[in-house]
């Protein structure tokens, strides 16, 4: 037994660090989740997040592959290490941060309420949005808050992805989504006869680069990336590229 523990002592070892310069990381994202990361109309992989972690890639030296995983695998995803970070708009909270190690923050994104023109609730006011049908990409901070604040009073409609949600209310199925900020500007906004609907609720202390606890090396490294990044200009330009409208 004590023979075992010691191997795989070594093995992680192996794994997790030692060769700093040629580090090879698999990092998860799901997608659409526009402007975050998405698929252009060649299907190459692109978005804020996707040209984030390559230039952070590229400042750590590290061999990296992009891997798709649907958002409610996540972190099960990264604790079986099917790959080793999450970037994929993941807000950091108290309850993932028990699960996961967080990077520092590299982005801050409120939940923000879309709906058609024609809404007229009050979505603050929680006894006006009785009977109405709520749309949240489940397993996501929003998810969570309209759990905890209207269970009982709207439908939630719960979606394995964004888009299906977004068809959802384009068909009239919704009333009304509840989505990071950035995905509603640009998936619903972005089409005739939709607003946004209520005010946007803060949600998580950021969106942060997830890593299981155990890789804190990487998290070092990683941190590290993002605050030379941020330095010389080059998210600054990514965040042009993406959030320029
Ligand atoms: N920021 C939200 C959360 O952490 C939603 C993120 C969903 N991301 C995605 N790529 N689908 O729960």
């Amino acid at each position: 037994k004590k023979l075992m523990i010691a191997a795989s002592c070594a093995l992680a070892m192996l794994t997790s660090g030692a060769h700093a310069d040629e580090r090879n990381l698999r990092i998860a994202f799901d997608v659409p989740y526009e402007p975050f990361e998405y698929k252009d109309e060649n299907g190459d992989l692109t978005g804020f997040e996707v040209d984030l972690a390559a230039a952070m890639c590229e400042e750590m030296k590290a061999d990296c592959e992009f891997v798709i995983q649907a958002w409610d695998g996540m972190i099960p995803g990264l604790l079986a290490r099917k790959f080793d970070l999450i970037m994929s708009s993941m807000s950091i909270t108290p309850e993932r941060a028990e699960r996961v190690l967080f990077s520092e923050p590299y982005y801050n994104t409120p939940g923000g309420w879309f709906g058609p023109d024609s809404f007229n609730a009050d979505v603050t006011d929680v006894s006006a949005m009785k009977g109405k049908t709520v749309g949240v990409q489940r397993g996501t901070t929003m998810d969570t808050f309209v759990t905890e604040e209207m269970s009982g009073v709207v439908t939630i409609k719960r979606y394995t992805t964004a888009d299906d949600m977004v068809l959802d209310l384009e068909g009239q199925r919704l009333d009304v989504v509840f989505v990071d900020y950035p995905v509603g500007e640009q998936t619903v906004l972005s089409k005739d006869g939709f607003k946004e609907v209520g005010e946007a609720v803060k949600l998580g202390e950021g969106v942060g680069v997830a890593m299981r606890k155990r890789d804190k090396d990487v998290a070092e490294e990683v941190n590290k990336a993002l605050r030379k990044l941020k330095e010389d200009g080059t998210y600054d330009a990514i965040m042009k590229k993406y959030f320029a409208y």
